[in-house]
């Protein structure tokens, strides 16, 4: 039987199989709040030390926004037009073309799915072959083993440990620095 989607795309820039991605915008705040403030997700992907609040989440987009260096996009199910997630892409007008990737899928039943790699896929290529960047770098704790492994499944390479960068449970953790430069990116 074939996959019935939800007709209209809002404003998608990046179109995949299962998802599309689209700009954040303002009544997005809510959703990422969430993801900000669950105590699971805050322990694999720590956005502050403070609680996020609503007035916070919308300045950051508005910001975010005016930005001429990043990219927050939202991972939108096409099925039911449902945020599910989001990459946020920094320090795009580089030199070095090395650009500071962060991601977080915040509605979990879309873990283990291959949404995650779906919409990470895209947009890395989005970003070696029409932006011609050159390396995208990100960090992940060392507690967050689902998070190193899904990386290295995307092939990123670990390139150093920031040591006992990560304070959680009342103990010191590292973070491993991990980067993919374009010719190590495999298009699908
Ligand atoms: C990290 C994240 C994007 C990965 O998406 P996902 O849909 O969960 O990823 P996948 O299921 O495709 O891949 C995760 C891998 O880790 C494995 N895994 C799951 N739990 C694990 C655990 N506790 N220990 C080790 N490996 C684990 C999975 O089996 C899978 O490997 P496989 O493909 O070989 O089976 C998502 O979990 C997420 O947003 N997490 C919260 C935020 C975060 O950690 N962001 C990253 C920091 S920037």
């Amino acid at each position: 039987m074939k996959k019935k989607f939800h007709k209209v795309m809002d404003n998608p820039f990046i179109i995949c199989k299962n998802m599309y991605l689209r700009p954040v915008e303002i009544s997005d705040a809510s959703s990422i709040q969430k993801w900000h403030n669950d105590p699971e997700l805050r322990k694999l992907a720590r956005y502050g030390e403070l609680p996020a609040t609503l007035e916070k989440e919308e300045e950051d987009i508005k910001a975010a926004s005016r930005a001429l260096d990043e990219a927050y996009l939202m991972v939108i199910k096409k099925r039911d037009n449902k945020p599910i997630g989001f990459i946020r892409v920094n320090d795009l007008t580089s030199s070095t073309r090395d650009v500071w990737l962060r991601m977080i899928i915040g509605d979990k039943s879309a873990w283990g799915k291959s949404f995650a790699e779906e919409a990470l896929r895209s947009v890395l290529e989005w970003l070696f072959y029409e932006l011609n960047i050159h390396r995208v770098t990100l960090g992940t704790y060392v507690t967050n083993k689902r998070a190193l492994k899904f990386f290295e499944k995307m092939g990123f390479k670990r390139e150093g440990i920031l040591r006992e960068a990560h304070f959680e449970d009342g103990t010191y953790h590292d973070i491993i620095s991990f980067g993919l430069l374009r010719k190590e990116f495999h298009k699908k």
